[in-house]
């Protein structure tokens, strides 16, 4: 079931179209990533769907309602970019207030900094908290009410490696239980595992859309294959794969993604002089890189 559809969405500050004709859907239980660089469109297009902005033309529903209407308002869950919070108030007393204006009872106050690993700072002034402790807060506060969809403007900024697989992990739970997420970021390795869908934004252009086997497919970049040969057997592996370069211990060559069959087999034929051999795929962080060049 589709909660969020975007068409055709466009904004325009002054002269500048920062949004240009951008379509997508998020659907109940789909996680889908906005990628872009600085100034790309992401928040743009969230405060967009929140109804903080307007559009200058296309269309945004919410489960068939206007974005910033009362019911819309109810189903969204929003984490902007650089929450903040006063610093003279406890972790519980922000989520309290939190609470009380969506109209939620403030007792699970507790058990939403519980989930966001902050139980043991509850009574801390926020002044005290670490930047990834105020992330958590802005995140407590985004999973009040059971929201239908999450808006996340890169909700994992300031959290370290392991918060960041726990937020993660928290996000898969929220997906499976039917929320539909969108969220940004700029840290694409950990978003490859993590999400269902990319959209790419370039200047206001969405210039891909898809999984990552989508995108993969899509800008069909080589994939790299290295071998370590046995002793002495360097100089006859890298005259078997054309364009192979032999540097110490290594053969290194790249190869269509259409050959990878053919690649294998050659290298299972002279299974006798190779001790170890690896491929590797275009992570997110080329295929972006790519894409983005492509589009300018
Ligand atoms: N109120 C505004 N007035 C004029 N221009 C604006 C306004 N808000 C945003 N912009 C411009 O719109 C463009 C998109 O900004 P946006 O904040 O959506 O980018 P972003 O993709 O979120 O970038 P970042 O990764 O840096 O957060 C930028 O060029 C920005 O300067
Ligand atoms: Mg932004």
């Amino acid at each position: 079931m589709t909660i969020l559809t975007l068409s055709k969405l466009t904004k325009r500050y002054g002269d500048a179209c920062v949004l240009d004709e951008v379509s997508l859907t998020v659907s109940a239980g789909e996680r889908v990533a906005l990628l872009g660089h600085n100034g790309a469109g992401k928040s743009t297009l969230m405060k967009l769907v929140l109804g903080l902005i307007h559009a200058d033309g296309g269309t945004i529903e919410l489960a068939g309602h206007a974005p910033g209407s009362a019911v819309a308002r109810a189903l969204t869950a929003y984490l902007p970019e650089n929450a903040a919070f006063h610093p003279a108030i406890t972790g519980r007393e922000q989520l309290r207030y939190y609470l009380r204006l969506r109209g939620q009872p403030v007792k699970q106050a507790d058990e939403l900094l519980e989930k966001v690993g902050l139980a043991d700072a509850a009574g801390r002034r926020i002044g005290t908290y670490s930047k990834g402790m105020r992330q958590r807060v802005g995140l407590a506060q985004a999973l009040i009410g059971g929201p239908r969809l999450m808006v996340l403007d890169e909700p994992t900024s300031g959290l370290d490696p392991v918060s960041r697989r726990e937020f993660y992990t928290l996000l898969d739970e929220l997906a499976a239980s039917g929320t539909a997420i969108l969220l940004s970021s700029h840290a694409l390795s950990e978003l490859e595992a993590r999400t269902d869908r990319m959209v790419i934004l370039s200047k206001g252009k969405q210039v891909a859309q898809g999984t990552l086997a989508d995108l993969r497919a899509d800008a069909a970049l080589p994939l790299s294959v290295s071998i370590t040969p046995k002793a002495g057997q360097g100089e006859r592996i890298a005259e078997a794969f054309s364009g192979a370069i032999q540097s110490e211990d290594r053969v290194t060559f790249t190869c269509p993604p259409a050959d990878k069959l053919a690649v294998l087999e050659r290298i299972a034929a002279q299974r006798d002089q190779i001790a170890d051999f690896d491929v590797h795929a275009a992570t997110l962080d080329d295929l972006y890189s790519h894409i983005s060049k492509r589009a300018a």
